[in-house]
């Protein structure tokens, strides 16, 4: 059975540790991350965008999660609606058998241009308000991710908006947060701290200047029962981007969001992490090593083995350094 992300982001609060929420649209990112979950004894948030959605469907979306959830019964499951860009695209999912869904209101529906303050308010309430009568989360986001180096906000293709951003709209504030919460009650408030989603953050290790830990202790002091959620928090690993790079991928050096700084966010408040290009990255990089070392191999399996198996790793990772072994 599918658990709501209230549920377990309040046993994740009383306990003390953080959720990884890992991005999914196939079946080896499924098996995946489940494997890791029962191998550490970790409750799972599968989450799928838009993008998603339509890539796989939304009847395969839902059965390929059930498939899970009745393969690992004693896996607590939260199936999670990645950035919802209206309430629309919110109802449809709680009706294609999501138990949590994001309205992303900091965007408007195009997910193209930042929306102002009372527009953010009034379609995150509208859909709790729905969510909530049927017994599905809610997570709301407020203040836009981007970059503190460009002042680049994100669009949903990760590229940039049009001329450059405040650092007022690219860090949460947070007294409007509290506001925010009051207003929506949302069971989950994701916030803008200088990450981007994709591989290319930050041009060098952040330090606090381009990644605002400081604003999630602010935030957490005046909303200490708010569970916070951190987009854009892939790692990038360097030994990931070396491996794509050694068999023939041509991916910049780049900088994530290090792990130590996620876990200092778990002591202020941060229960749930998405997480999706690290494992993009950890498939990609054993896909081609296998294309490249074997050109003759021609069976799916063979690449998607070791491209499962590579995710599971770091699935298996984050599981253990956010504090969610066990916790199942
Ligand atoms: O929000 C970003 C996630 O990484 C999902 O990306 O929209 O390409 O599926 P996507
Ligand atoms: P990454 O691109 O850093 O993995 O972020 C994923 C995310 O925030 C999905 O909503
Ligand atoms: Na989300
Ligand atoms: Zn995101």
């Amino acid at each position: 059975a599918l658990i709501s992300l209230r549920q377990l982001l309040d046993h994740a609060a009383e306990h003390d540790y953080g959720m990884p929420a890992f991005n999914v649209n196939n079946m080896e990112q499924v098996l995946a991350i489940m494997k890791a979950a029962q191998k550490l004894d970790a409750p799972v948030i599968l989450q799928a965008s838009r993008g998603a959605r339509s890539y796989a469907g939304d009847i395969m979306i839902k059965h390929m999660i059930m498939a899970v959830a009745e393969m690992y019964p004693d896996i607590p499951v939260c199936m999670h609606q990645d950035h919802g860009n209206s309430p629309a695209t919110c109802l449809s999912a709680i009706t294609a058998n999501f138990s949590s869904v994001m309205m992303d209101g900091s965007l408007m529906e195009d997910a193209k241009t930042p929306a102002d303050y009372d527009y953010n308010v009034e379609v995150t309430r509208k859909v709790t308000e729905m969510a909530h009568m049927v017994g599905v989360s809610v997570e709301g986001e407020l203040g836009v991710l981007g970059s503190l180096e460009t002042g680049m906000g994100e669009k949903e293709d990760g590229h940039g908006f049009e001329g450059k951003l405040d650092k007022e709209m690219l860090v949460t504030d947070p007294d409007q947060a509290a506001d925010f919460v009051a207003r929506t009650k949302v069971d989950a408030l994701a916030v803008a701290i200088g990450t981007s989603h994709g591989a290319y953050k930050f041009s060098r290790k952040p330090t606090g200047d381009i990644l605002a830990m400081d604003t999630i202790k602010k935030i957490h002091a005046k909303l200490p029962d708010t569970h916070l959620v951190m987009h854009g928090s892939s790692s990038v690993p360097q030994d990931l981007q070396d491996i794509i790079n050694q068999y023939g991928g041509a991916m910049p050096q780049t900088y994530g969001v290090p792990v130590e700084e996620i876990v200092e966010g778990i002591k202020h408040g941060v229960r749930k992490i998405n997480i999706d290009t690290d494992c993009r990255m950890a498939i990609t990089g054993q896909i081609r090593k296998v294309f490249q070392e074997t050109p003759a191999e021609f069976d799916p399996r063979k690449y998607l083995k070791p491209a499962q198996e590579a995710m599971q790793k770091i699935c298996e990772q984050r599981y253990e350094q956010f504090g969610a072994a066990g916790m199942a």
